[in-house]
Protein backbone atom coordinates (compact mmCIF):
# COMPACT_ATOMS: atom_id res chain seq x y z
CA UNK A 1 0.00 0.00 0.00
CA UNK A 2 0.92 3.54 -0.68
CA UNK A 3 0.26 6.58 0.21
CA UNK A 4 -1.81 8.56 -1.88
CA UNK A 5 -1.19 12.40 -2.98
CA UNK A 6 -4.63 13.31 -1.76
CA UNK A 7 -3.89 11.79 1.26
CA UNK A 8 -0.97 13.81 2.15
CA UNK A 9 -1.86 16.70 0.95
CA UNK A 10 -5.08 16.42 3.96
CA UNK A 11 -2.92 15.54 6.46
CA UNK A 12 -0.54 18.58 5.54
CA UNK A 13 -3.31 20.76 5.71
CA UNK A 14 -4.12 19.34 9.01
CA UNK A 15 -0.63 19.53 10.29
CA UNK A 16 -0.70 23.34 9.32
CA UNK A 17 -4.02 23.77 11.22
CA UNK A 18 -2.59 22.52 14.59
CA UNK A 19 0.71 24.72 14.15
CA UNK A 20 -1.28 28.07 13.41
CA UNK A 21 -3.03 27.42 16.67
CA UNK A 22 0.00 26.38 19.02
CA UNK A 23 1.34 29.99 17.62
CA UNK A 24 -2.07 31.49 18.50
CA UNK A 25 -1.46 29.99 21.94
CA UNK A 26 2.13 31.40 22.53
CA UNK A 27 1.09 34.94 21.49
CA UNK A 28 -2.08 34.52 23.90
CA UNK A 29 -0.03 33.56 26.83
CA UNK A 30 2.42 36.19 26.81
CA UNK A 31 -0.54 38.64 25.85
CA UNK A 32 1.40 39.87 22.46
CA UNK A 33 -1.89 39.83 20.78
CA UNK A 34 -3.39 42.20 23.14
CA UNK A 35 0.02 44.30 24.20
CA UNK A 36 0.11 44.68 19.20
CA UNK A 37 -3.43 45.79 19.23
CA UNK A 38 -3.15 48.25 21.88
CA UNK A 39 -0.13 49.66 20.47
CA UNK A 40 -1.33 49.38 17.08
CA UNK A 41 1.89 48.44 15.60
CA UNK A 42 5.25 47.75 16.61
CA UNK A 43 8.54 46.44 16.04
CA UNK A 44 9.66 42.91 17.74
CA UNK A 45 11.60 44.44 20.32
CA UNK A 46 8.88 47.37 21.11
CA UNK A 47 6.46 44.36 21.15
CA UNK A 48 8.62 42.25 23.51
CA UNK A 49 9.26 45.29 25.89
CA UNK A 50 5.41 45.99 26.34
CA UNK A 51 4.40 42.31 26.65
CA UNK A 52 7.51 41.86 29.45
CA UNK A 53 8.79 39.32 27.25
CA UNK A 54 12.72 37.88 25.71
CA UNK A 55 13.71 40.14 22.51
CA UNK A 56 14.77 37.18 20.85
CA UNK A 57 11.59 34.87 21.04
CA UNK A 58 8.88 37.47 20.42
CA UNK A 59 11.48 37.77 17.23
CA UNK A 60 10.97 34.54 16.21
CA UNK A 61 7.42 34.39 16.93
CA UNK A 62 6.69 37.03 14.70
CA UNK A 63 8.21 35.85 12.05
CA UNK A 64 6.23 32.50 12.28
CA UNK A 65 2.84 34.74 13.31
CA UNK A 66 3.58 36.78 10.13
CA UNK A 67 3.97 33.27 8.23
CA UNK A 68 0.70 32.03 9.87
CA UNK A 69 -1.21 35.22 8.60
CA UNK A 70 -2.16 36.76 12.06
CA UNK A 71 0.48 39.52 11.34
CA UNK A 72 1.19 41.55 8.40
CA UNK A 73 4.87 43.93 8.69
CA UNK A 74 6.15 46.80 7.04
CA UNK A 75 9.40 48.23 7.24
CA UNK A 76 9.70 46.22 10.36
CA UNK A 77 6.73 47.46 12.17
CA UNK A 78 4.61 44.52 13.11
CA UNK A 79 0.39 45.18 12.89
CA UNK A 80 -2.39 42.17 13.93
CA UNK A 81 -4.23 41.04 10.84
CA UNK A 82 -8.05 40.80 11.43
CA UNK A 83 -7.69 36.95 12.21
CA UNK A 84 -4.88 37.82 14.50
CA UNK A 85 -7.20 40.26 16.27
CA UNK A 86 -9.82 37.74 16.39
CA UNK A 87 -7.74 35.69 18.72
CA UNK A 88 -7.15 38.70 21.33
CA UNK A 89 -8.70 36.68 24.84
CA UNK A 90 -10.96 39.98 25.57
CA UNK A 91 -12.61 40.41 22.45
CA UNK A 92 -16.75 39.18 22.25
CA UNK A 93 -16.63 35.32 20.60
CA UNK A 94 -12.90 35.22 20.42
CA UNK A 95 -10.95 32.41 18.84
CA UNK A 96 -8.83 32.04 21.69
CA UNK A 97 -10.16 28.74 23.24
CA UNK A 98 -9.35 27.25 19.76
CA UNK A 99 -5.67 27.88 20.25
CA UNK A 100 -5.59 26.86 24.21
CA UNK A 101 -7.18 23.87 23.71
CA UNK A 102 -5.16 22.76 20.88
CA UNK A 103 -1.77 23.11 23.13
CA UNK A 104 -3.97 21.25 25.87
CA UNK A 105 -5.03 18.39 23.26
CA UNK A 106 -1.42 18.15 22.32
CA UNK A 107 -0.05 17.97 25.98
CA UNK A 108 -2.78 15.49 26.79
CA UNK A 109 -2.17 13.43 23.99
CA UNK A 110 1.45 13.22 24.75
CA UNK A 111 0.28 11.50 28.70
CA UNK A 112 -2.25 9.40 27.08
CA UNK A 113 0.61 7.87 25.02
CA UNK A 114 3.14 7.69 27.54
CA UNK A 115 0.64 5.75 30.04
CA UNK A 116 -0.86 3.59 27.95
CA UNK A 117 1.11 0.63 28.32
CA UNK A 118 1.17 0.72 31.84
CA UNK A 119 -2.64 1.85 32.57
CA UNK A 120 -1.43 4.66 34.99
CA UNK A 121 -4.15 7.32 35.38
CA UNK A 122 -1.94 9.61 37.55
CA UNK A 123 -5.74 12.06 38.18
CA UNK A 124 -6.72 15.60 37.73
CA UNK A 125 -2.79 16.92 38.48
CA UNK A 126 -1.86 16.37 34.46
CA UNK A 127 -4.28 19.54 33.80
CA UNK A 128 -1.55 21.58 35.96
CA UNK A 129 1.80 20.03 34.50
CA UNK A 130 1.79 23.07 32.18
CA UNK A 131 2.14 26.58 33.81
CA UNK A 132 1.16 28.11 30.54
CA UNK A 133 -2.25 26.39 29.97
CA UNK A 134 -3.07 26.45 33.24
CA UNK A 135 -4.60 30.04 33.71
CA UNK A 136 -6.17 29.61 30.33
CA UNK A 137 -8.29 26.76 31.75
CA UNK A 138 -10.82 28.62 33.32
CA UNK A 139 -11.30 31.64 30.44
CA UNK A 140 -11.60 28.35 27.51
CA UNK A 141 -14.65 26.77 28.96
CA UNK A 142 -16.19 30.30 29.66
CA UNK A 143 -15.62 31.24 26.08
CA UNK A 144 -16.93 28.03 25.04
CA UNK A 145 -20.12 27.40 27.20
CA UNK A 146 -20.98 30.89 28.50
CA UNK A 147 -23.40 31.95 25.54
CA UNK A 148 -24.84 28.76 25.45
CA UNK A 149 -25.80 28.76 29.11
CA UNK A 150 -27.11 32.32 28.83
CA UNK A 151 -28.64 32.01 25.63
CA UNK A 152 -30.23 28.65 25.76
CA UNK A 153 -30.07 26.88 29.04
CA UNK A 154 -30.87 29.50 31.35
CA UNK A 155 -34.09 30.86 29.79
CA UNK A 156 -35.22 27.26 29.37
CA UNK A 157 -34.50 25.87 32.73
CA UNK A 158 -36.94 26.95 35.27
CA UNK A 159 -34.83 26.39 38.27
CA UNK A 160 -33.27 29.35 38.00
CA UNK A 161 -36.38 31.88 38.11
CA UNK A 162 -37.78 29.47 40.84
CA UNK A 163 -33.97 30.85 42.55
CA UNK A 164 -34.45 33.94 41.60
CA UNK A 165 -37.71 34.08 43.46
CA UNK A 166 -37.27 32.40 46.41
CA UNK A 167 -34.04 35.21 46.70
CA UNK A 168 -31.86 32.20 46.84
CA UNK A 169 -28.16 30.51 47.70
CA UNK A 170 -26.96 28.60 44.31
CA UNK A 171 -23.42 26.89 45.13
CA UNK A 172 -21.68 25.56 42.45
CA UNK A 173 -19.24 22.48 42.99
CA UNK A 174 -16.69 22.52 41.03
CA UNK A 175 -16.93 26.53 39.66
CA UNK A 176 -13.66 26.44 37.68
CA UNK A 177 -13.79 30.30 36.89
CA UNK A 178 -16.73 31.50 38.60
CA UNK A 179 -18.71 31.70 35.08
CA UNK A 180 -21.88 30.15 35.83
CA UNK A 181 -22.28 32.17 38.98
CA UNK A 182 -21.16 35.39 37.40
CA UNK A 183 -23.43 34.75 35.06
CA UNK A 184 -26.37 33.83 37.53
CA UNK A 185 -25.71 36.87 39.51
CA UNK A 186 -25.95 38.79 36.63
CA UNK A 187 -29.38 37.66 35.51
CA UNK A 188 -31.05 37.38 39.20
CA UNK A 189 -30.21 40.35 41.45
CA UNK A 190 -31.12 38.61 44.50
CA UNK A 191 -29.22 35.06 44.60
CA UNK A 192 -26.59 35.07 46.14
CA UNK A 193 -23.74 32.18 45.50
CA UNK A 194 -20.78 29.81 46.72
CA UNK A 195 -18.28 28.61 44.42
CA UNK A 196 -16.17 25.60 45.10
CA UNK A 197 -12.68 24.21 43.29
CA UNK A 198 -10.29 22.29 43.83
CA UNK A 199 -7.63 24.14 42.17
CA UNK A 200 -6.20 27.32 44.19
CA UNK A 201 -5.76 29.08 40.53
CA UNK A 202 -9.84 28.69 39.31
CA UNK A 203 -10.84 30.20 43.36
CA UNK A 204 -8.28 32.84 42.82
CA UNK A 205 -9.38 34.21 39.12
CA UNK A 206 -13.32 33.67 40.10
CA UNK A 207 -13.07 35.94 43.22
CA UNK A 208 -11.17 38.44 41.29
CA UNK A 209 -13.93 38.05 38.24
CA UNK A 210 -16.76 38.22 40.94
CA UNK A 211 -15.26 41.67 42.47
CA UNK A 212 -14.37 43.11 38.66
CA UNK A 213 -17.87 42.42 38.08
CA UNK A 214 -19.06 44.04 41.16
CA UNK A 215 -20.39 40.68 42.45
CA UNK A 216 -18.16 40.51 45.28
CA UNK A 217 -20.62 41.09 48.04
CA UNK A 218 -22.94 38.03 46.33
CA UNK A 219 -20.94 35.74 45.20
CA UNK A 220 -18.06 34.02 47.23
CA UNK A 221 -15.44 31.03 46.02
CA UNK A 222 -13.55 28.47 48.08
CA UNK A 223 -10.97 25.42 47.83
CA UNK A 224 -12.17 22.81 48.70
CA UNK A 225 -12.78 18.91 47.42
CA UNK A 226 -16.64 17.79 46.38
CA UNK A 227 -16.33 15.01 48.56
CA UNK A 228 -15.86 16.98 51.41
CA UNK A 229 -17.84 19.41 51.20
CA UNK A 230 -20.78 20.53 53.85
CA UNK A 231 -23.03 23.55 53.44
CA UNK A 232 -23.57 26.02 56.00
CA UNK A 233 -27.13 25.59 55.94
CA UNK A 234 -28.83 23.69 53.27
CA UNK A 235 -29.40 25.59 50.10
CA UNK A 236 -31.78 26.46 47.35
CA UNK A 237 -29.73 25.01 44.13
CA UNK A 238 -26.42 23.24 43.34
CA UNK A 239 -24.89 23.57 40.23
CA UNK A 240 -22.40 21.06 38.55
CA UNK A 241 -21.18 21.86 35.28
CA UNK A 242 -18.72 19.31 33.84
CA UNK A 243 -17.26 18.31 37.18
CA UNK A 244 -19.44 15.38 37.94
CA UNK A 245 -17.75 13.33 35.60
CA UNK A 246 -14.95 13.84 38.36
CA UNK A 247 -16.13 12.52 41.20
CA UNK A 248 -18.85 9.93 39.85
CA UNK A 249 -16.37 7.41 41.33
CA UNK A 250 -17.78 7.84 44.79
CA UNK A 251 -20.88 9.05 43.34
CA UNK A 252 -23.33 7.38 45.74
CA UNK A 253 -21.52 9.96 48.59
CA UNK A 254 -22.19 12.92 45.79
CA UNK A 255 -25.59 12.14 45.44
CA UNK A 256 -26.17 11.98 48.89
CA UNK A 257 -24.44 15.20 49.38
CA UNK A 258 -26.81 17.03 46.69
CA UNK A 259 -30.03 15.75 48.38
CA UNK A 260 -28.97 16.66 52.07
CA UNK A 261 -27.71 19.82 51.39
CA UNK A 262 -30.44 20.97 49.25
CA UNK A 263 -33.82 22.31 51.06
CA UNK A 264 -37.22 20.07 50.72
CA UNK A 265 -37.93 22.23 47.43
CA UNK A 266 -34.06 22.70 46.46
CA UNK A 267 -32.87 21.69 42.62
CA UNK A 268 -29.01 20.11 41.78
CA UNK A 269 -28.06 21.22 37.91
CA UNK A 270 -26.14 19.00 36.41
CA UNK A 271 -23.98 19.99 33.26
CA UNK A 272 -22.33 17.64 31.30
CA UNK A 273 -21.23 16.24 27.97
CA UNK A 274 -23.86 14.29 26.30
CA UNK A 275 -21.43 10.86 25.87
CA UNK A 276 -23.65 8.76 23.31
CA UNK A 277 -25.16 5.73 24.18
CA UNK A 278 -24.08 4.63 19.84
CA UNK A 279 -20.65 4.79 18.74
CA UNK A 280 -21.42 5.45 15.41
CA UNK A 281 -23.10 8.95 16.73
CA UNK A 282 -18.81 9.60 17.78
CA UNK A 283 -17.88 10.08 14.32
CA UNK A 284 -20.68 13.00 13.53
CA UNK A 285 -18.18 16.13 13.18
CA UNK A 286 -19.89 18.03 16.20
CA UNK A 287 -18.97 14.89 18.49
CA UNK A 288 -15.32 13.96 17.30
CA UNK A 289 -13.75 15.83 20.07
CA UNK A 290 -15.72 14.49 22.55
CA UNK A 291 -14.37 11.12 21.71
CA UNK A 292 -11.05 12.46 22.25
CA UNK A 293 -11.79 14.31 25.25
CA UNK A 294 -13.07 11.03 27.27
CA UNK A 295 -9.40 9.51 26.25
CA UNK A 296 -8.02 12.42 28.15
CA UNK A 297 -10.37 12.19 30.97
CA UNK A 298 -9.43 8.11 31.08
CA UNK A 299 -5.66 10.09 31.90
CA UNK A 300 -7.49 12.02 34.89
CA UNK A 301 -9.57 8.99 36.14
CA UNK A 302 -12.65 9.90 34.44
CA UNK A 303 -15.04 9.49 31.58
CA UNK A 304 -18.09 10.87 30.04
CA UNK A 305 -21.48 10.42 31.42
CA UNK A 306 -24.73 9.60 29.29
CA UNK A 307 -27.82 11.51 30.90
CA UNK A 308 -29.58 8.35 31.57
CA UNK A 309 -26.56 7.40 34.10
CA UNK A 310 -26.86 10.66 35.59
CA UNK A 311 -30.87 10.64 36.30
CA UNK A 312 -30.66 7.15 37.82
CA UNK A 313 -27.95 8.22 40.28
CA UNK A 314 -30.88 11.03 41.45
CA UNK A 315 -33.06 8.28 41.57
CA UNK A 316 -31.40 6.42 43.82
CA UNK A 317 -30.68 9.07 45.74
CA UNK A 318 -34.38 9.42 46.28
CA UNK A 319 -34.15 12.77 44.00
CA UNK A 320 -37.11 13.19 40.92
CA UNK A 321 -34.84 14.02 37.50
CA UNK A 322 -35.95 16.03 34.59
CA UNK A 323 -32.96 15.31 31.45
CA UNK A 324 -32.97 18.68 29.19
CA UNK A 325 -30.13 18.39 25.69
CA UNK A 326 -28.96 21.59 24.00
CA UNK A 327 -26.67 21.50 21.22
CA UNK A 328 -27.87 19.20 19.07
CA UNK A 329 -27.77 16.70 21.86
CA UNK A 330 -24.31 16.93 22.56
CA UNK A 331 -24.81 18.52 26.00
CA UNK A 332 -26.80 17.30 28.75
CA UNK A 333 -28.39 19.35 31.78
CA UNK A 334 -30.40 16.91 34.42
CA UNK A 335 -32.19 18.64 36.76
CA UNK A 336 -32.96 16.65 40.12
CA UNK A 337 -35.38 17.76 42.71
CA UNK A 338 -35.59 16.91 46.15
CA UNK A 339 -39.52 16.77 45.72
CA UNK A 340 -41.20 15.80 42.36
C1 LIG B 1 -14.02 20.69 33.45
S1 LIG B 1 -13.80 21.75 34.80
C2 LIG B 1 -15.31 22.66 34.80
C3 LIG B 1 -15.19 23.98 35.52
C4 LIG B 1 -16.43 24.85 35.51
N1 LIG B 1 -17.56 24.20 36.16
C5 LIG B 1 -16.76 25.26 34.10
O1 LIG B 1 -17.74 24.75 33.55
O2 LIG B 1 -16.04 26.08 33.53
C6 LIG B 1 -14.00 20.70 36.20
C7 LIG B 1 -13.69 21.44 37.48
O3 LIG B 1 -13.96 20.60 38.58
C8 LIG B 1 -12.94 20.79 39.54
N2 LIG B 1 -12.87 19.58 40.36
C9 LIG B 1 -12.72 18.32 39.93
N3 LIG B 1 -12.73 17.46 40.96
C10 LIG B 1 -12.89 18.20 42.07
C11 LIG B 1 -12.99 17.90 43.46
N4 LIG B 1 -12.94 16.65 43.90
N5 LIG B 1 -13.17 18.92 44.31
C12 LIG B 1 -13.24 20.20 43.88
N6 LIG B 1 -13.16 20.55 42.58
C13 LIG B 1 -12.98 19.56 41.69
C14 LIG B 1 -11.70 21.05 38.74
O4 LIG B 1 -10.73 21.76 39.47
C15 LIG B 1 -12.24 21.85 37.58
O5 LIG B 1 -12.19 23.24 37.79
Amino acid sequence: MSVSQEQRERVMTQAQGAVALEIAFIGIANGLLSQLDRLRQATADQLAAAAGADAGYVTRWCDAAYAFGYLSESEGQFQLTELGRAFRPEVPGTLMSFAVQSVLSAHMAERAATYMKTGERPGEKVLAERESILPWFGAMLENNFGALFEQQILPQIAAFAELEARQGVAVDLGCGNGWYLRRLAAHFPHIRGIGLDGFAENVRQAQERAAAAGFGARLHFQVGDIYNYTVPEQVDLIAMTRALHHVWDQREKVFTTLRDSLKPTGMAVIWEPCWPRQRADLAQPGRRMMAFQNLTEHVQGNHFLNPDEIADAFRQAGMVPSVYLFANGNEAVVVGRNSG
